[in-house]
């Protein structure tokens, strides 16, 4: 039986709940609406925002990597910025994990949106995330963030060392609905 697993000496940080900054991160993700490309239902309007805001910032992800062991917790701070495409609202991109069947909490510290969720089988979910508000999101389950309030949407996230991400085969499958902010209400379709 394993009973020790890699060496991490006990520690704790700091995290500004207000900014969405995790101070000392050691890995910054930086995402901008060029990097979004394939993801929008209206590809022109990104277009539009690409040029016309100089490829504005779409979310960051703050991490200190602690270990891919198996036993040890990974966490970041994920900083997605207000804005829609089109009508559509900003979104990250969405993964399911390398190690599909492993979990994540996500813990909303600021602003308004969804958490949306699918399977390789269909499935599809979305909860709501607003400050204090947790979501779970299950093993198997792919997932993106989706800001529809107009200030960032930040969360403080915790999974498996060994979960590690895929991109790959949500950027094939998408997901089955989409969210969208029309005359001011929320419409999900
Ligand atoms: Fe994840």
């Amino acid at each position: 039986m394993q009973t020790k697993n890699a060496a991490v000496e006990p520690f704790s940080l700091e995290i500004d709940i207000e900014s969405g900054i995790l101070k000392n991160a050691t890995n910054h993700l930086v995402r901008r609406a060029s990097d979004m490309r394939g993801h929008y239902a209206d590809g022109a309007a990104l277009e539009r925002l690409i040029a016309g805001e100089n490829d504005p910032l779409h979310y960051e992800v703050f991490e200190v990597p602690v270990s891919e062991e198996r036993g040890h917790l990974m966490y970041c701070i994920s900083k997605l910025q207000p804005g829609r495409v089109g009508e559509e609202c900003f979104m990250t991109k969405g993964h399911y994990h390398a190690d599909a069947g492993t979990a994540e909490i996500y813990l909303c510290l600021r602003g308004r949106g969804f958490m949306a969720m699918k399977t390789t089988e269909g499935a599809w979910a979305a909860q709501e995330m607003s400050r204090g508000r947790m979501v779970y999101v299950p093993p198997f389950w792919a997932h993106r963030s989706i800001n529809t309030g107009d200030e960032p949407l930040i969360s403080f996230c915790v999974y498996p060392g060994e979960a590690g991400h895929n991109y790959g085969d949500i950027e094939q499958e998408g997901f089955p609905r989409r969210i969208y902010l029309r005359q001011g209400r929320v419409v999900i379709t």
